[in-house]
């Protein structure tokens, strides 16, 4: 069977992780983060982690090199079914991508900016694992521990406010073109609203039929 490759964009803090985590348990996906990936890195000191570092505390994305090897080295494992998170988000990248992997779908998570901001100020998060939390919205069993581990949890540092909203500066000067990039080419698949429950019953079911679809076809 083809590998089915899905792609989840959409705004920083729009529910990349929370859908991901939802769809990795319906559906047998290895779900690849570029945020997690980096910040691995960057806790193993790595040279990618250390050159990435003071682009992720400024908002800023990480330069394509650095990502888009990254990237490959995950690709090279390989998965019959595989989810990119966070992953285009510049045209650059988005080119790369094209030029080595047929991407099946582009899920794009369409969320207000401006709920973005409060959610990203309740995040609470594992750092070695990238389990997230939110103490309205999914809070841990025992508040400020992770529940599988029982480790200390931490707010990303890149979640203050004025590097909140930086991020979301990036994301509408360099990631929307990317956006675009999979609406043109007809594999875009936009969901919109604040209700991660909601928007992932509409995920599901997409996921489902396009899922069928790509088995079909010859
Ligand atoms: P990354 O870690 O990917 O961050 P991001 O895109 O900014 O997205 P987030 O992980 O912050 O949010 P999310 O969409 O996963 O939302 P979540 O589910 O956590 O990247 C970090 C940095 O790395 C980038 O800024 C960049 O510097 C660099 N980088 C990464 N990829 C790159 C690339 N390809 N190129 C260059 N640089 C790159 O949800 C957010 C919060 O909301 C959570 O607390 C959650 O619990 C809560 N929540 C979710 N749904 C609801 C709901 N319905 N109601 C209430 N709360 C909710
Ligand atoms: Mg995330």
């Amino acid at each position: 069977m083809r590998p089915y490759v899905a792609l989840l964009i959409g705004a920083p803090g729009g529910g990349k992780g929370t859908i991901g985590k939802y769809i990795v348990r319906d559906f047998d996906f290895r779900h690849v983060s570029t945020g997690d990936l980096l910040r691995q890195n960057i806790a193993m000191e790595s040279p990618a982690g250390k050159e990435a570092a003071h682009f992720i505390a400024r908002g800023r994305l990480v330069p394509d090199l650095i990502i888009i090897e990254l990237v490959a080295t995950e690709l090279r494992r390989g998965a019959q079914r595989l989810l990119l998170d966070g992953f285009p988000r510049t045209a650059p990248q988005a080119a790369s991508l094209d030029a080595s992997t047929p991407v099946a779908a582009a899920i794009n998570l369409d969320i207000p900016h401006a709920v973005i901001v409060e959610r990203l100020g309740n995040r609470w998060i594992h750092g070695p694992s990238g389990r997230t939390y939110s103490y309205d919205f999914s809070p841990p069993k025992v508040r400020g521990i992770d529940d599988e581990t029982g480790d200390l949890l931490i707010q990303r540092e890149d979640d203050e406010p004025s590097t909140v909203e930086a991020r979301l500066r990036t994301y509408r000067e360099q990631t929307r073109p990317v956006v675009d990039h999979y609406r043109k080419r007809g594999i875009l698949a936009s969901f919109e609203g604040t209700e991660s429950k909601v928007i992932y019953d509409a995920v599901k079911r997409f996921l489902d039929s396009d899922i069928r679809r790509h088995a079909a076809q010859p």
